[in-house]
């Protein structure tokens, strides 16, 4: 089976993996890398189905055809700091998930966990503790240079938005997973490989933006 996502909401972890050796042995939040460097081989993956590569041939009429589609879809991203309360179909946001988790990653580690959370008491919370932290990173952490290079942007720490949107998807990168003999796995270039998952996964939610806009 060349896909297999579980989706569970209102806060549970989940992962969102091509293929998952260890699906009960999550490190669901990690947020510093591990200075530990483990040399023993890590062996071949158990279960890993092989999933075959298939392209499509284009003309180079509907090469840039779609290029372009594409191109005009993406340019329409933006970073807003309000957002629509209007429900959105929970199996968009999976298939959303589903895509970042095409994304590429070290030696095919897949080291991301995706949680979305719809409730709306557990979204304040999140909000609470995203504001929290925020307010020092404005007030502390970030320093005069870099709040003053943000005062263009009309940011700050209050985030109301994190109520009001329908769902909230949570990643977090492993930085290390776990082999079936107990030894932790190495998970290399964990944060990259988080981050381009993540631009794959604002790509496809652009699916979403609405049709006046498109
Ligand atoms: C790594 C990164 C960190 C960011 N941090 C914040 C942030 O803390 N608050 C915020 O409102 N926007 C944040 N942004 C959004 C940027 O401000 C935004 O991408 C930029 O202004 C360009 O606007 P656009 O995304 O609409 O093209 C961040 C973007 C990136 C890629």
């Amino acid at each position: 089976m060349p896909v297999q996502a579980k989706v569970h909401y209102g806060g549970e972890c989940q992962r969102y993996k091509r293929w998952s050796p260890e699906v009960n042995k999550i490190i669901p939040i990690c947020f510093c890398f591990l200075a530990e460097v483990d040399e023993e081989w890590q062996g071949p993956e158990e279960n890993v189905a092989h999933v075959p590569f298939s392209a499509e041939h284009y003309t180079e009429a509907e090469m840039i055809q779609r290029s372009k589609m594409f191109y005009e879809l993406l340019n329409k991203r933006r970073s807003v700091r309000f957002l629509s309360d209007e429900p959105v179909p929970r199996e968009v946001i999976d298939n959303v998930i589903r895509t970042a988790g095409t994304s590429p990653s070290g030696a095919h580690t897949e080291p991301w966990t995706f949680v979305v959370v719809q409730d709306p008491y557990l979204k304040h919370k999140i909000r609470e503790i995203v504001e929290e932290e925020e307010e020092i990173n404005y007030k502390k952490r970030m320093g005069d240079r870099w709040v003053n290079d943000l005062k263009r942007l009309r940011t700050n720490w209050i985030k109301e938005y994190l109520d009001t949107a329908p769902y909230l998807i949570l990643i977090f990168k492993q930085v290390y997973g776990w082999l079936p003999n107990g030894k932790k796995k190495t998970h290399y270039y964990n944060e990259i490989s988080v981050s381009i998952a993540c631009g794959i996964l604002l790509a496809a939610l652009q699916v979403l933006i609405p049709k006046k806009l498109a």
